[in-house]
């Protein structure tokens, strides 16, 4: 195994940088921060037992001084335990064999600090296992089997199914549609999947931004101090095993504390083609505004969509992808693909909780 000295890791990284068009230099400021928490859509969607939103909650609890990432978890776990949420934790769309996995990555800017699971089954809260790893691991990223079994060993409790009637239903419905007997060719098959789910978004029978799923949810507090958390039930009828963005530091999540943090929704596949969250940060340290480093992200990721299935007429992605973006001062954006009617990201700052619509790349 060749052996790397410092000299020449730091020459390899920096050439690496450079290549990708990316600079080293962090752009530290500390304190005279806004507090503000940016989240997809259901942050202010899903409700707990008070009446009260992830954004709020955990705008709530950030002003009140605690953990950054304790209170954006606190506010995700509100969504991932609404069976109403189709999307994530608990009642999430299970995978093509019916059985729900789940997701989930977290990062503590200040200290430096991630953790995350993947298909991870049976734990309706899986962003506090991501903790749990962060906390009590050398670890970043646990995997299915293992990641269960940690969690029981942290004193989770696991359950054997995480359907709800209403996924259950849904995945009985796709799954008549799909039946392998009428689909025996293994390519038709996969399209043909494909398609049922498209038509029972088209349908109304799935939100569209539930088709891929997820929540997530970023904050800031006065110090300047910068957290991050998205969870998952990820592609609804996915193939068993599959993971998307979501649990990826860089992709779903990348937060650094000396300038922000980015997070995704949408087509996970996409979106780790170009690590877009990581993508948006380092544009940010470049001294980028929130909207333009989102703007340039989505920009790099439809410049990589050439697979004629997965273009529209127009030679535009079939698909969206979101990112919630917010600086360590408190400013933030909503970026995606396309926005309109029925799209919108969730705030909470000293100006209340609010949805506000997405910029959109193409218009
Ligand atoms: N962005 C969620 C997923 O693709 O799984």
């Amino acid at each position: 195994m060749p052996v790397i000295n410092r000299r020449r890791f730091l020459t390899t990284t920096a050439l690496g940088v450079a290549a990708s068009g990316v600079q080293a230099a962090p752009a530290v400021r500390r304190g005279g921060s806004k507090p503000t928490v940016v989240a997809s859509g259901n942050g202010l969607t899903s409700r707990n037992d008070q009446g009260i939103s992830c954004v709020e909650l955990a705008f709530e609890r950030i002003t009140r001084g605690d953990d950054v990432l304790d209170a954006l978890i606190a506010g995700v776990n509100i969504v991932e335990l609404d069976p109403e949420d189709t999307s994530v934790g608990f009642g999430g769309l299970p995978d093509a064999d019916g059985v729900v996995t789940l997701d989930s990555c977290c990062m503590h800017g200040p200290k430096r600090r991630a953790g995350g699971v993947a298909c991870l089954k049976g734990v309706r809260t899986p962003s506090l296992v991501a903790r749990s790893v962060a906390d009590n691991t050398d670890h970043h990223l646990l995997v299915d089997e293992g990641a269960q079994r940690f969690a029981r060993n942290m004193g989770f409790t696991i359950e054997d199914d995480l359907n709800t009637p209403r996924s259950r239903e849904l995945w009985l419905d796709w799954k008549r549609r799909t039946d392998a007997h009428h689909y025996p060719d293994p390519a038709s098959r996969a399209d043909a999947g494909f398609k049922a789910g498209l038509d029972m978004v088209a349908e109304g029978l799935i939100d569209p931004e539930h088709y891929y799923g997820t929540i997530n949810c970023n904050g800031v507090n006065g110090a300047g101090d910068v957290c991050g958390v998205t969870t998952t039930s990820g592609l609804a009828w996915k193939i068993p095993g599959r993971v998307g963005d979501s649990p990826i530091l860089g992709a779903g999540l990348y937060v650094d504390n000396d300038v922000g943090a980015a997070g995704s929704t949408g087509r996970g596949e996409a979106n780790l083609y170009s690590l877009a969250s990581f993508l948006i940060v380092e544009f940010m340290r470049q001294g980028m505004g929130p909207k333009d480093a989102g703007m340039r992200a989505l920009e790099r990721i439809a410049s990589y969509t050439i697979d004629p299935r997965l273009l529209d007429e127009q030679g535009r992605p079939a698909f969206n992808v979101s990112f919630y973006v917010l600086t360590r001062t408190g400013d933030h954006a909503g970026v995606a693909f396309y926005g309109g009617e029925g799209r919108a990201f969730a705030v909470c700052d000293e100006n209340g909780p609010r949805h506000e619509p997405f910029e959109a790349y193409y218009g």
